[in-house]
């Protein structure tokens, strides 16, 4: 009730991140280490582990229309020049606060969703024209990949089965896009971390609780 004395209490927040941003975040998360881990073996907790990544990234995609205010693409979405200049910011001590995604957070919010998109539309091709199953079976076929798989390479022998140009292409994508994804993942959470001190907030607890520190520029 007594409003005197607010510099012992902790610093006010406020919502910031939806529940669908927020559990589908940690989902995601685990979804997609699960997938990581069961990629050479156990292929059906690989399979669902990876449907999960993708069926959350499509509906992260749609949320970015019609989500919640900081949800939304067009709140976090800043050109190059945006991006460099809170970079800047944050090097030289003076981070720039904001009340959702910073603009460099944005900008990998995207390689993100691009990256997990491309892995997993690569690994349903894959499935679809090695097993003629999953999601793509029938409408991915070895005829759909035929004129750049014969640019990429002739058939050969893998482990023991015969690998067509098209297989060689797709596995060759899925696993590439894979590591890509990492490397992303690295430098998404190194950027985590630097806006965390930066900006004196645990960005990682705000993503469990939804809640942030209120500033001035917000
Ligand atoms: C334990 C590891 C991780 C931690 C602590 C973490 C933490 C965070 C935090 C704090 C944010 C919000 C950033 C901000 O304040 O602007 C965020 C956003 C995001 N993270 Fe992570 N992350 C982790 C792993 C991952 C992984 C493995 C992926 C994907 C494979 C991922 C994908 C994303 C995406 C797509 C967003 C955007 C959230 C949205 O707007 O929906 N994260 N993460
Ligand atoms: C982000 C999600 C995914 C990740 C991180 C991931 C990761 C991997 C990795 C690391 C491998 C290589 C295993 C190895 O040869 O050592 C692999 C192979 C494979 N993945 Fe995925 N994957 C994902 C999603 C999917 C999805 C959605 C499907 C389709 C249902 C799929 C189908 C396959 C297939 C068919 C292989 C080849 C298995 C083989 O014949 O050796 N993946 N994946």
């Amino acid at each position: 009730m007594s409003q005197t004395n607010t510099s012992t209490r902790p610093a006010p927040t406020r919502p910031v991140w939806d529940p669908l941003v927020r559990i589908g975040h940690w989902t995601l998360v685990i979804a997609f280490f699960t997938a990581y881990l069961s990629g050479d073996d156990l292929f059906n907790i690989h399979k669902w582990a990876g449907y999960v990544v993708a069926g959350y990234v499509l509906v992260r995609i749609v949320w970015g229309v019609i989500g919640t205010r900081h949800a939304r693409f067009t709140d976090f979405v800043r050109g190059p020049g945006a991006v460099l200049g809170y970079l800047r910011s944050l090097f030289s001590g003076k981070a720039k606060d904001y009340a959702g995604h910073n603009p460099a957070g944005g900008a990998m919010v995207i390689a993100l969703l691009f990256s997990l998109l491309v892995t997993t539309s690569a690994g349903m091709a894959l499935y679809a024209v090695e097993d003629n199953a999953g999601p793509l079976a029938g409408i991915v076929t070895e005829e759909t990949f035929a004129p750049l798989a014969s640019a990429f390479g002739e058939e050969g022998e893998h482990g023991g089965h015969e690998e067509s140009g098209a297989e060689e292409l797709l596995e060759g994508v899925h696993k590439a896009f894979v590591y890509i994804t990492l490397a992303l993942v690295g430098l998404h959470l190194a950027g985590v971390v630097a806006s965390s001190l930066a900006h004196k907030e645990n960005l990682a607890r705000a993503m469990v609780t939804g809640r942030k520190q209120v500033h001035e520029e917000a």
